[in-house]
């Protein structure tokens, strides 16, 4: 098993219990042999359930700019790609290891042309992007998320989806479970963020219990 230097834990079975069955994702064998690697080697991949989601959201949106932070090594990029094929894709990862992974799958998956992989801080990405983005899906450092949201605001275009994966944080952030001591600023950040989405006159925000729990919020103006 790899070491990773950050909180993971494989939260596929989290929330899927009534809908796994009808939520798997209809993707290209190229792709589930990358995820099943990935799964076989314990790297914080997206369960089926969230793959579905992000696959019809970004389809439903039309997204033809995508931007992703935390590409582990491309399984959702890969999965947005085929979900939306005239979408571009930047997609953002500070592993380098993972980061030169996620150009080989990308290559394997036939879809290096239209993802841009990027290897660097997310924060300092996305400083210097320029233009704005249909769909934005941030699964890098949760502690971040508050951090980031007022320049993913203005990535954002008008009517734009930002979509937080796993705000849920295992049950901590809804309160179904405790949060442990060495985690309490990792979930008050989570409440900060999800606080903030909620309250802004510029977004709507919608908290859905998918995978280890997404918050879904459009750009209104
Ligand atoms: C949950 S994984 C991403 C999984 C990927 N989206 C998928 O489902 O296929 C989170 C990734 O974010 C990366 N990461 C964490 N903080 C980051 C940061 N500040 N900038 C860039 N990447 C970051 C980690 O190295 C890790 O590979």
């Amino acid at each position: 098993m790899d070491d990773f230097s950050y909180a993971h834990r494989d939260t596929s079975e989290i929330g899927a219990k009534g809908t796994a069955r009808f939520n798997v994702p209809r993707i290209p064998s190229a792709l589930e042999d990358v995820r099943r690697a990935a799964f076989a080697r314990e790297i914080p991949v997206a369960g089926d359930e969230t793959l579905a989601f992000l696959m019809t959201q970004t389809a439903a949106c039309g997204a033809n700019k995508i931007l992703e932070l935390g590409t582990a090594v491309g399984t959702t990029a890969i999965a947005m790609a085929c979900a939306c094929p005239n979408a571009k894709i930047i997609t953002v990862e500070r592993d380098e290891n993972f980061y030169k992974e996620a150009l080989a799958n990308f290559k394997k998956c036939g879809v290096s042309e239209r993802v841009e992989a990027v290897c660097g801080d997310a924060g300092e990405i996305i400083a210097e992007l320029d233009g704005t983005f249909d769909f934005i899906f941030m699964d890098c450092a949760k502690v971040q998320y508050i951090k980031y949201l007022p320049r993913l605001k203005q990535l954002l275009a008008r009517g734009g989806v930002l979509a937080a994966d796993d705000v849920l944080l295992y049950g901590w952030a809804s309160g179904e479970a405790e949060v442990p001591k060495k985690r309490k600023m990792l979930a008050q950040h989570i409440e900060e963020y999800l606080y903030a989405v909620s309250h802004d006159s510029e977004l709507l925000t919608c908290v859905l219990k998918v995978g280890d729990g997404i918050a879904l919020s459009v750009k209104t103006n």
